[in-house]
């Protein structure tokens, strides 16, 4: 029997000072060889929006499209926290409407959410989440779904006001009851300023060395997203090329007769074949 990953065992690791490790996931066998290979966390990000779906941005994911993907991912994963992202307007209408689609990713197989901000309302739809029963992840420094009003994808907490701005928020929702947080696209040191002053576990993402713990979207890491790849993410394998390559390969053998092969293909039986052979010839 796996023992599983909880939230208790993700502040566990910070609290004894081992790294926390994390990567998106958007489909069963992805989910299945991460947990396999031991990441701590595998996050159902709604970068999946632009890496899976070829959107432009993650405004146009919604809870259905989400649902599938996060009930896929948990399917794949035995062992690791499986973290969905709450998509873009599922949680800002109203407190009741965020906890609903919040519990509709755990029926689906998540174990927590993962919701951007630090608003007044965001704080009270965590600690609702939290008392339900929902763990929360927060997120703070840039956040694509507030891509519009931070106007582009920019570093944030570059001075020493802003890193104590995002302090305070990272406090606020600390206290609101969230697990952890990821820190995206700040300078290491106010990644490391703002880990140092709070309790619970730091995600960073473009965040420097800091943080509690490292997030990474997969398909960056595999090169299987070739659109953009950002300063901070790290290439192991190059997917992009490997995929096209063993394609043109097997476009090639078809065209040249040397697939399928003998290997590849059913035969019949010599007697199916001879009772054929006697009908075809009626
Ligand atoms: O959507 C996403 O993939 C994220 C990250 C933290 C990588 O939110």
């Amino acid at each position: 029997m796996v023992k599983k990953i909880s939230v208790n065992t993700i502040q566990k690791l910070k609290n004894e000072g081992q790294k926390i490790t994390a990567l998106t996931a958007y489909d069963y066998s992805t989910a299945k060889y991460l947990d396999e290979a031991g990441v701590d966390i595998v996050l159902i990000g709604d970068s999946l929006a632009m890496v899976a779906l070829g959107y432009e941005t993650t405004h146009s994911v919604g809870m259905e499209e989400m649902r599938i993907f996060t009930k896929a991912v948990a399917i794949g994963v035995k062992r690791a926290l499986v973290v969905t992202d709450m998509p873009f307007m599922s949680y800002h209408s109203d407190v009741a409407t965020a906890v609903k689609n919040a519990g509709e990713m755990l029926k689906v197989g998540a174990k927590a959410v993962k919701v951007e901000g630090a608003s007044d309302y965001i704080l009270e739809v965590i600690r609702r989440c939290t008392q339900s029963g929902i763990p929360v992840m927060g997120h703070l420094g840039f956040t694509p779904q507030y891509l519009n009003t931070i106007g582009g994808y920019n570093i944030q907490g570059k001075s020493y006001k802003a890193t104590l701005e995002i302090l305070e928020q990272a406090k606020k929702l600390e206290q609101a009851g969230a697990f952890a947080m990821v820190l995206e696209m700040m300078p290491e040191e106010s990644a490391k300023y703002i880990t140092e002053n709070i309790t619970i576990p730091t995600i960073g993402i473009g965040a420097g060395r800091y943080c509690s713990g490292q997030i990474l979207v997969s398909d960056d890491i595999f090169g299987k997203f070739s659109d953009f790849t950002p300063k901070f993410a790290r290439k192991y394998a190059d997917l992009h090329l490997l995929i096209q390559n063993s394609a043109m390969q097997y476009i090639d053998d078809i065209r040249n007769g040397r697939f399928p092969s003998e290997e590849e293909i059913f035969k019949l039986t010599e007697e199916e074949l001879r009772q054929l052979n006697i009908h075809s010839l009626q």
